[in-house]
C-alpha cells in the first residue's frame, strides 16, 4: 500500500483551490488573490525581445545580477533596507521565497508566531520544516493589527521566527510603524528572525508601509511582482537578508529549484526598472472596487473592517460557513474565513481582483441572501 511521507500527511491540499475547482462556469469567482488585469505592456514585450533572443538558458542561482542590482536599488530608494546583491535571491514566487527562508531557519520543534488569520501557506510551510506553529491571534476590535504588545506577549524562548504580512491577506489592514519598530526592536532583543512578506506593499490606501528591514538585520524581506505587477503566473519573487542567511537558502533554492525562470526574470526587470504608471492605476481602480465593496457591505448591515490595503475584505456573519455555501448557490465564490486560522471563523473573505461590473453583479447576489 503507498505510505506517503509523514510531511505530506501534515498538510492539506489549499480549500480555496477545491472550492474553485467545483465551481460553475457562469459564477463569479471573488476567491482568489490574483488581479484580473493583463501584464502591462512594456513589461510583456520585453520578455518577446529576450524571448527571441534566445534567453531562455539557466541563469545564476540567485538570478541575473541586472535585477538583483534594481532590486538592490528598489530596497535601499523605497524600504530604507541595506541589501547589496548578493544578498538578495530571486525566487520562484514569494511562495518560493516563503519555502525556502523557513527550511533555511526553523529545526523541528522550534516556534514559529505566524497571524492568525493569516495567510494560508504559512501554517503548511512550517510544518514542512517541523516547525511549532503558535498562532498570533489578531483581533477585529484592534483592526487586525499585529501589535508589539501582541508578540511580547506570545513569545518564549523557544520563538525561533516571526512571520508579518502588512498589508495582510485576508484582512487587509496595514501594521503601524511604532509595532513595526517595536517588533523589529523585540526580534533584536531576543534574537528572533522576522520574516516579512511584504507582497500587498504598493497596494495600500491608508497609511504607508514600513519595512521591518530598515530597523534590523534580523529581518527577512520578501516580496514579488504577482500582486503589484498583476504577474502571477509569471512566478517571479525575491528574498533579502543577511549573507549568512541568505548562504544557507541559496542551498535550499539550488537544489529545489535551481533558478527561476530567465524569462520572467527579465520581466520583473522592466517590471521595476520600467515606467511605473500601471502601479497607480491599477491601485486606484483598486481603491475604487473597494469602495464599492466597502458601500455595499454597508448598505447590507454587514459587520466588517473597511480594509487599508491588498485587495481583500473580511465580514463577519453569524453562521460564515452557511453564508458562503449560500453565496455560492447564488454563483458568487467567496471563502470561509476559517481556513486562515482559528481566528478567521465567523468571517468570510471577498477578493476584489475582480472587475467592478462583475463585483457589481456578485454584491448584488450577496444582497439576495437571507441572513
Ligand atoms: C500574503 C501572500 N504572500 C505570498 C503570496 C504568494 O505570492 P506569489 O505569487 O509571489 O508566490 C500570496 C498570494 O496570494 C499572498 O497573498
Amino acid at each position: 500500500m503507498f505510505q506517503p511521507a509523514k510531511r505530506c500527511k501534515l498538510i492539506q491540499l489549499s480549500e480555496i483551490r477545491k472550492m474553485f475547482e467545483l465551481v460553475a462556469e457562469d459564477a463569479i469567482n471573488l476567491s482568489l488573490g490574483e488581479p484580473d488585469f493583463d501584464t502591462p505592456l512594456n513589461i510583456r514585450e520585453a520578455v518577446k525581445v529576450a524571448l527571441d533572443s534566445g534567453f531562455t538558458h539557466y541563469t545564476p542561482n540567485k538570478g541575473i545580477i541586472e535585477l538583483r542590482e534594481a532590486i538592490s536599488c528598489k530596497l535601499e530608494d523605497e524600504n530604507k533596507i541595506n541589501a547589496d546583491p548578493e544578498s538578495i535571491i530571486v525566487t520562484v514566487g514569494a511562495s518560493e521565497a516563503l519555502h525556502i527562508s523557513i527550511q533555511a531557519l526553523i529545526n523541528s520543534g522550534d516556534e514559529v508566531l505566524i497571524p492568525d488569520p493569516g495567510f494560508i501557506s504559512y501554517d503548511p510551510c512550517v510544518k514542512l520544516a517541523e516547525g511549532k506553529i503558535v498562532p498570533l491571534e489578531l483581533h477585529e476590535e484592534n483592526e487586525f493589527r499585529m501589535t508589539a504588545d501582541d508578540v511580547i506577549d506570545t513569545i518564549t524562548d523557544k520563538t525561533k521566527a516571526i512571520i508579518l504580512n502588512s498589508p495582510a491577506n485576508p484582512t487587509g489592514s496595514v501594521m503601524q510603524k511604532e509595532d513595526i519598530k517595536g517588533i523589529a526592536e523585540i526580534a533584536e532583543d531576543n534574537n528572533i528572525y522576522l520574516i516579512s512578506d511584504e507582497i500587498y506593499e504598493k497596494i495600500i490606501y491608508e497609511g504607508k508601509h514600513y519595512s521591518p528591514g530598515r530597523y534590523t538585520d534580523n529581518a527577512i524581506t520578501i516580496n514579488g511582482f504577482s500582486k503589484t505587477y498583476a504577474m502571477t503566473g509569471f512566478r517571479i519573487g525575491y528574498v533579502a537578508a543577511k549573507p549568512e542567511l541568505i548562504e544557507e537558502m541559496l542551498k535550499v533554492h539550488q537544489y529545489n529549484a535551481a533558478c527561476a525562470s530567465s524569462l520572467s526574470q527579465i520581466a520583473g526587470l522592466e517590471a521595476l526598472t520600467g515606467p511605473q504608471e500601471c502601479v497607480g492605476e491599477m491601485l486606484n481602480e483598486f481603491k475604487r472596487r473597494r469602495d464599492l465593496v466597502v458601500k455595499r457591505l454597508n448598505q447590507m448591515e454587514i459587520t466588517f473592517k473597511a480594509p487599508e490595503g491588498a485587495f481583500y475584505v473580511f465580514p463577519k456573519v453569524e453562521n460564515s460557513m452557511e453564508f458562503v455555501n449560500k453565496a455560492i448557490n447564488k454563483g458568487v465564490i467567496i471563502v470561509n474565513g476559517a481556513g486562515f486560522g482559528k481566528c478567521g471563523e465567523g468571517h468570510f473573505r471577498i477578493s476584489y481582483a475582480a472587475s467592478y461590473e462583475k463585483l457589481t453583479e456578485a454584491m448584488d447576489r450577496l444582497d439576495s441572501i437571507n441572513i
